[in-house]
């Protein structure tokens, strides 16, 4: 079970969405991820959005002209987003047995979706997305490594989340501290975008 599920007991999506929904309407920006990976890759670009919860950034990025696919392992996030926008293309799925036609131009995991996988199964997701990043494309996640930016204890740091990145065949190209590009310093979150390169 993902520690998501452990946490929630799997059936948050609408109170999730909710959260979301009221910081818009109070003026906070929570497009965020979206605008960090549009500024990454053209519009029409290929993006899966891995733990893609309610879809809140595949939608964003879809209105702003991306190609985007969603997977996700819990149905009540995934029954917003198919809600939000049942044309789009949502598949429930374990991100650690992944199995779809690779060639992404982006692959995203926003919300701290690494540190939320089952315990043990880090590596095994890490490689399976980063298969499905095309030569020359993106895997960009951004997860909190420390308590206070955590929803559990604090499980893959970021030496070994490169590591398997770089045995997946990905080499770190940048690393911020935020969705906004600060610069990382060694903080409690990172946002880490890795290249496949060709
Ligand atoms: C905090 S939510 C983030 C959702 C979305 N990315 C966002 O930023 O709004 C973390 C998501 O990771 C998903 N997740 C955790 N483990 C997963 C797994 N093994 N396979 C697929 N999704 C998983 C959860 O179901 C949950 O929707």
């Amino acid at each position: 079970m993902s520690r998501w599920a452990e946490l929630t007991g799997g059936n948050s999506g609408a109170d999730y969405a909710s959260r979301f929904a009221s910081l818009a309407a109070s003026g906070v920006d929570v497009h965020g991820e979206a605008t960090l990976c549009a500024s990454l890759v053209p519009p029409g670009s290929r993006v899966l959005d891995a733990g893609c919860g309610t879809g809140r950034v595949a939608i964003r990025l879809a209105e702003l002209g991306y190609d985007c696919v969603g997977v996700d392992l819990d149905p009540s996030m995934l029954a917003e987003a198919r809600r939000a926008a049942p044309a789009m293309t949502w598949i429930e799925a374990d991100l650690a047995a992944l199995d779809i036609t690779p060639g992404f131009d982006l692959v995203l995991a926003a919300g701290n979706v690494v540190p939320l996988l089952a315990p043990g199964t880090e590596a095994k997701a890490v490689t399976l997305l980063a298969g499905a990043v095309r030569p020359g494309g993106l895997l960009v996640a951004g997860f909190g490594l420390d308590a206070a930016h955590l929803p559990v204890p604090p499980t893959a740091g970021l030496a070994e989340y490169d590591e398997w990145c770089a045995a997946a065949g990905l080499v770190l190209e940048r690393r911020f501290a935020t969705w906004d590009r600060a610069e990382y310093r060694g903080g409690g979150y990172a946002v880490s975008v890795h290249r496949r390169p060709g």
